[in-house]
């Protein structure tokens, strides 16, 4: 039977909790599947020590459930982070950035023990790059990245009237195919005026919970 998108989400935000243990904090992700997820936190407020966020919007809704949120400064060894992509391998390398959170995300996964990621199966692919490729730039870069991205062969796009909650701007870029996402994540990491790239391949997640038809899948 095919299930609903939001079904899915459902599915594969209730498989990543079974990953919580009591008193843990937990690293929170931004997304429509990460709301499932949070949605499904109300039990789980009182066995939490609490959270760190990855975006204003979901610092509001962990807070609204009741869930302390700390900074990340005060998280000295933060076990678990759950999080959507907007693509992901089998090699549970990611695109992410959809959301415009890319740049908290990406500092959360590196500070995380486990990065649990969350998906549906449309965003399963071979290689990386279907997606257009997010890219957090400082504001006065824009264009000079934008040039040396379409030396890289990519075709990047302003996100307008879109600010990150870091005060920069996105630009996301079309018409890549990923087939090396380190040596590309490296390579867009260099650029002056690159703050981050939305390629999750140096620090891949650990464990990919697939929603398919049948069920969860798990990488
Ligand atoms: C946020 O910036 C992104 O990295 C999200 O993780 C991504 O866009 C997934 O979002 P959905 O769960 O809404 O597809």
């Amino acid at each position: 039977m095919a299930l609903s998108a939001q079904a899915k989400k459902l599915n594969v935000a209730a498989a990543a909790l079974e990953h919580l243990r009591d008193g843990c904090v937990l690293g929170v992700g931004t997304g429509s599947t990460v709301n499932a997820m949070i949605d499904l936190l109300a039990p789980w407020q009182t066995r939490l020590r609490g959270a760190v966020s990855s975006s204003e919007t979901t610092t509001a809704r962990l807070r609204a459930l009741g869930i302390p949120v700390f900074d990340l400064n005060e998280v000295p060894d933060l076990g678990i982070y759950i999080d959507g992509a907007d693509e992901a391998t089998l090699k549970r390398e990611l695109i992410k950035g959809g959301g415009a959170a890319l740049t908290r995300e990406k500092i959360i996964a590196a500070a995380a023990r486990r990065f649990v990621c969350i998906v549906d199966d449309t965003k399963l692919v071979d290689t990386l790059g279907r997606f257009p490729l997010p890219v957090e730039v400082i504001p006065m870069a824009r264009e000079l990245v934008a040039r040396q991205l379409t030396a890289l062969g990519g075709r990047p796009v302003w996100r307008e009237r879109i600010i990150t909650d870091n005060g920069n701007q996105i630009l996301d870029v079309h018409d890549l195919q990923i087939s090396e996402p380190c040596a590309l994540e490296s390579a867009i990491n260099q650029l002056a005026g690159v703050v981050t790239v939305g390629l999750f391949a140096a620090r891949p997640a650990d464990l990919l919970i697939v929603g398919t038809d049948n069920g969860v899948r798990t990488i």
